[in-house]
């Protein structure tokens, strides 16, 4: 007979199944043993009966400790009180294993300990939620582009410069070649591959050698990023919020159930809907003037401050046009005042901060030299970037969403390291 995953009794009561899974709780009372199996999909309880299967297997039974695994035939009927709301009454028990004792009990245990043990954590109720919502928001955010004439073209992991400042670059030995560091943003990459598809996007790894200890900061994370041509700051602004509409309101539809189990207060999350309030750099500064916070103006927002900032609105904000002190060799600056860049950052509301950063590029060649200058870039590693200005030159846009950082504000976790199935850390790289 076939597997059957629990998530599926519904079209199989009044059958028999085979159910495979790792033992969540067991109690015996008398001739039953009510076995609660997880197999990944669901919980369910099972009844094992000692006439039914007799003695020698019964006594078995009881020897069974969390995390056990085990194979189970049996027959499916509702059962309000079961999780799930189906029991199966076992006709057939099979052991593959009697746990050892399990570390991970149900009551308290620190952070560090649950971290070292991640491998294991994953298995709770939680960190399974999270994980699925992980997987929805992943595949909503591809289905949105897809669907949209966006063709998905990804970046090397090694390359020759950085992308993103050269202070948080991780570097290797590159055989003869001198060093090769791990990519902060495809983006460059992008670029190019929007001069000949159009309308692109990337999804894949990123890393920050980080020395900030935050709840915000990984050190490898994934980001997914789109670039089109002929697309200026406000045609990226459309895209960043016609997207995040997107991705949030589908992971609240096919997600209710993790979300529960999260007891996530999905309140704000349903206010995600267009148009999100888009203010520029100057008007987010006045914002934390008024709040009495000393911010001084050509600095870039700490999390404290984009905390205050995000609590002025009830959705997502667009803060557009940074000082260009602050922002990356690439961005084109504002033709009615130099001192900007024509940058775009998303911040999530209730203190989620930042989770998307974009601009309009510099497309001008003589500029774009310039800016690599000033910024102590190392030319030649850009020769084949700056031949993007070269041949047919347009005006183009793009943006980068931190899949973490969104997976976290969704959640409404505490920390991003839960928003990561095995998370890096500048102190951590185990398991
Ligand atoms: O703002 P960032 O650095 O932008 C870029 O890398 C651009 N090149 C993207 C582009 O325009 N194609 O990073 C983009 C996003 C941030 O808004 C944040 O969500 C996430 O990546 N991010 C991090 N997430 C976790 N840990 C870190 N250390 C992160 N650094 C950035
Ligand atoms: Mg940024």
């Amino acid at each position: 007979m076939p597997q059957t995953y629990i998530k599926e009794l519904s079209k199989h009561v009044g059958l028999s199944v085979v159910l495979k899974g790792w033992v969540y709780n067991s109690t015996n009372k008398g001739k039953l043993n009510f076995i609660i199996i997880r197999d990944g999909t669901g919980l369910c309880q099972c009844v094992l009966f000692k006439p039914n299967v007799g003695d020698e297997v019964f006594q078995k039974s009881l020897q069974l400790t969390q995390e056990s695994s085990i194979i189970i035939t049996g027959k499916v009927k509702e059962e309000k009180r079961s999780p799930g709301g189906f029991e199966v009454e076992i006709e057939k028990f099979e052991i593959i294993q009697i746990a050892e004792p399990y570390p991970i009990s149900p009551k308290d245990h620190g952070i560090d300990f649950l971290s070292e043990n991640r491998h294991l954590w994953l298995r709770s109720s939680r960190q399974h939620a999270i994980l699925k919502i992980r997987h929805e928001l992943i595949r909503s955010m591809r289905d949105y582009f897809d669907n949209n004439g966006f063709t998905l073209i990804d970046g090397p992991i090694l390359t020759p410069a950085a992308c993103e400042g050269t202070s948080t670059l991780f570097e290797t030995e590159y055989f003869d070649l001198g060093k090769a560091y791990l990519t902060q943003s495809s983006q460059l990459y992008a670029e190019a591959s929007a001069m000949a598809h159009g309308k692109v996007y990337s999804f894949g790894p990123t890393f920050r050698a980080e020395k900030s200890k935050t709840r915000r900061h990984l050190t490898e994370f994934w980001m997914i990023e789109p670039e089109v041509a002929f697309a200026d700051l406000n045609d990226n602004m459309d895209l960043a919020e016609d997207f995040l509409e997107y991705i949030i309101q589908r992971t609240l539809k096919n997600k209710k159930s993790e979300l529960e189990i999260l007891e996530r207060n999905t309140s704000f999350l349903e206010k995600v809907k267009k148009p999100f309030p888009r203010i520029s750099y100057d008007d987010a500064v006045k914002i934390l003037h008024k709040k009495n916070i000393p911010f001084e103006w050509g600095n870039d927002f700490g999390g404290a401050d984009e905390t205050i900032i995000s609590q002025a609105f009830d959705r997502p904000v667009l803060i557009h046009r940074y000082p260009s002190v602050v922002k990356a060799f690439y961005m084109k600056r504002d033709p009615e005042n130099e001192k900007l860049a024509l940058a775009l950052d998303v911040l999530a509301p209730e203190g989620y901060g930042e989770i998307i950063g974009g601009s309009q590029r510099e497309d001008d060649l003589n500029l774009l030299l310039k800016r690599i200058e000033e910024h102590k870039l190392p030319m030649e590693a850009f020769n084949w970037y700056l031949d993007l200005r070269k041949y047919g030159t347009v005006p183009h846009s793009g943006f980068g969403l931190g899949l973490e950082r969104t997976v976290a504000w969704v959640c409404g976790l505490e920390h991003i390291r839960e928003s990561s199935p095995f998370p890096r850390m500048i102190h951590r790289i185990t398991p």
